[in-house]
């Protein structure tokens, strides 16, 4: 009697066991890198607010007029390509950037002076992947809930153009993350001609 109980145990902990660990593997698949539907759009990344947060910009106007409403945007990249940077000063292939907008306020529960964010108005995701892009960086956007997005067309864009142009590192506009500046800086690969100041 005893052995058949102990049997039983045993076999519960390997399901258990063999479960487990291929839940991990999945997961692990999926965090890879960016998700494409067959049909090449890219999935929405459903935990990107359990990546790195790499700063906020509040109000920047390249993309605004003075008058429209101030948006802050808040940046996520995924923590292997944020620890391939800290190392290398550039960002490895499938590297994904989100940058998460929200409109602000001032007017709320105890608040006096200064803006807070509010209502969520988007996402701008920028995927690097030498293979399926010809320009090694495409750019999308989801709104409100959109699941997938296709690659903004055609490929150097105003997006890619704007980050070609302008940004400190490869594509990613370091300059205006603190944190990142500083590695660029020491690892000295901040595109020639750009401007920091
Ligand atoms: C005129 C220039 C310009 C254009 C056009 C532009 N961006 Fe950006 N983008 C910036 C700047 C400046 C930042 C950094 C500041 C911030 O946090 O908003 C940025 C940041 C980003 C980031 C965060 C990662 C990074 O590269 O630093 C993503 C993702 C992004 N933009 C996507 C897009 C998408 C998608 C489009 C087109 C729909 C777009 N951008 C168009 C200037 C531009």
């Amino acid at each position: 009697m005893r052995k058949t109980l102990l049997v039983l145990v045993l076999v519960a902990l390997a399901v258990f066991l063999a479960l487990r660990s291929s839940r991990e593997a999945a997961a692990a698949a999926v965090g890879d890198g960016p998700q494409f539907t067959a049909d090449g759009k890219l999935v929405r990344p459903a935990d990107y607010r359990r990546w790195i947060f790499v700063s906020s910009g509040f109000g920047m106007s390249y993309t605004q007029r003075p008058e429209d409403t101030q948006m802050f945007t808040n940046v996520f990249v995924k923590p292997a390509a944020y620890d391939y940077y800290l190392a290398n000063g550039k960002w490895p292939d499938k590297t994904m950037f989100v940058l998460e907008i929200y409109g602000s306020t001032s007017k709320g529960s105890i608040n006096k002076h200064g803006s807070y964010q509010k209502d969520f108005a988007g996402l701008d995701v920028e995927v690097k992947d030498e293979k399926r892009f010809a320009d090694k960086w495409a750019y999308f956007n989801f709104e409100g809930d959109d699941q997938t997005a296709s690659s903004i067309a055609p490929s150097q864009n105003a997006c890619w153009k704007c980050h070609d142009q302008n940004a400190a590192v490869e594509h990613s506009f370091v300059q205006f993350y603190p944190e990142l500046l500083k590695v660029a800086k020491s690892k000295n690969t901040i595109k020639p001609g750009v401007h920091l100041e």
